[in-house]
């Protein structure tokens, strides 16, 4: 029997259940999921404080891709945190942040000469590509996709679309943003099958809206997630980016690739925009770069760098502790070949996935690339009607068991183990996904 998970008491425990009080009186509403206190952490296992061992396959939301507190990523934080924490990169200069845009430049998609603007999270790089974007082409309109999910400021949430709840009483945000259906196979947005649909899903862009009331030539930047995140692990079919891109090309509309949760080896690519072979003008990648110290990076052509002093800035951004850590989080994905891994061990986890879909009705769909995976729960496979009720109770009750997941979409669960997760960890969660779904789909919970 692996020793983990191992829970002494049901959580939340008497310890975790007073820090949930406390947080309750002073902690603004947020989006919590589960009552979980964590402790201290590493690799995939989460110690709360009661001294349950949980097995965690939520990778605190995306961020954890070389898995909790990797030693030389402490080691990276700790010996830079010695030597300087803070200067002001934005107003003078830092040898490790040019290091890292440096290696940022490198690594990502296309040969062209690219500027990187540093900043803390991922909805702050979106603001600075909607800035990149609006600035070098003089345009103001944008698209984005219906479901899609790029952050909460204001910006950025004029692009977000995947709850009515993250828009409601903050409009007006920015105008001249137009969201279109993204190619959701599983549930057609225009009940149409792939391959006989013809892609009408991409050249509805041209043939519809930009035929009809969204003047290409205002259209400033296009906004996509290479995979579908919190909209429910969508990933498009093949051809769906391809045609998206010629499109907005022919029109001088910039692509900006939101890499923020598909990037860094998650789709068994280091970016999620390879599995689509375009190379993005503006990319956005935050969440695991810095293995949970915060930082962001938006990845630009230089040619519509703002090349103006001020015309965008910050106080944090690139700040030194977060760019060790991020340097030192590029190297862990490289020497330890997770982006490899995640490609090998994802198409394990699958396989047992569609295993449970054999044997469990809620089960609908199973989806994803790499280790970005996602089962969607339904109440009948033929109506798909959504299963939301029983993902709720699915997850609270793998979590009493010892597994951390989170949702996503209306009824999907993803499932998203730090990228050097080992067989025997899948076959544990696997293990403990069936009996919580088993328990719910007999009703014993
Ligand atoms: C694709 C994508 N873009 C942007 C964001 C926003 O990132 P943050 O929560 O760091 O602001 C998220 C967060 O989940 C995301 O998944």
């Amino acid at each position: 029997m692996p020793d983990v998970p191992d829970i002494k008491v049901t959580p939340p425990g008497p310890a975790a259940s007073e820090i949930i009080a406390k947080d309750n009186s002073y902690i603004a509403t947020t989006t919590k999921a589960l009552p979980i206190v964590a402790r201290r952490a590493k690799g995939l296992v989460v110690e709360d404080v009661d001294g349950n061992k949980l097995l965690d396959f939520s990778s605190g939301i995306s961020v954890l891709n070389v898995g909790h507190c990797h030693p030389k990523v402490v080691e990276a934080v700790i010996r830079q945190s010695k030597e300087l924490m803070h200067f002001a990169g934005t107003d003078f200069y830092y040898d490790i942040q040019a290091s890292l845009a440096q290696k940022l430049v490198e690594i990502t998609p296309g040969s062209f000469s690219k500027k990187v603007f540093f900043s803390n999270s991922g909805t702050e790089a979106i603001e600075a590509a909607i800035k990149v974007g609006r600035w070098s082409t003089g345009r103001k309109r944008m698209i984005a996709f219906i479901g899609a999910f790029h952050g909460r400021t204001m910006g950025s949430l004029s692009l977000t679309a995947s709850k009515p709840v993250q828009k409601e009483r903050f409009f007006p945000s920015l105008d001249g943003v137009t969201h279109i259906p993204f190619a959701n196979c599983y549930r057609c947005p225009y009940h149409l099958e792939y391959p006989s649909c013809d892609l009408w899903c991409a050249k509805t862009l041209e043939e519809t809206y930009f035929s009809t009331f969204v003047p290409p030539e205002e259209v400033a930047v296009l906004f996509g997630e290479p995979v579908q995140g919190e909209g429910g692990y969508i990933v498009p079919p093949k051809e769906f980016y391809p045609t998206i891109h010629k499109i907005i090309k022919k029109h001088g509309i910039l692509f900006a690739d939101d890499e923020v949760q598909a990037g860094l080896g998650r789709t068994g690519k280091l970016w999620g925009i390879e599995h689509w072979g375009i190379e993005p003008d503006i990319m956005t990648t935050s969440k695991s770069l810095g293995s949970g110290i915060p930082i962001a990076a938006t990845v630009f052509r230089s040619d519509l760098d703002f090349g103006v002093e001020g015309a965008h800035s910050n106080t944090f951004g690139g700040n030194l502790v977060g760019c060790a850590a991020s340097l030192a989080t590029l190297e862990i994905i490289n020497e330890e070949r997770l982006v490899e891994n995640a490609g090998k061990m994802g198409e394990y986890f699958r396989k047992r996935l569609v295993e449970l879909q054999e044997k469990h009705r809620l089960i609908g769909d199973v989806r994803g690339l790499g280790l970005m995976l996602a089962i969607e729960l339904v109440k009948d496979r033929k109506t798909k009607a959504y299963a939301h009720d029983e993902r709720e109770k699915i997850v609270a009750e793998a979590s009493r068991m010892g597994l951390i997941l989170l949702g996503c979409g209306k009824s999907g669960i993803r499932l998203i183990p730090s990228l050097n997760v080992s067989r025997e960890q899948i076959d544990v969660a696997v293990e403990i996904l069936d009996r919580a779904i088993g328990a719910v789909e007999s009703g014993s919970r």
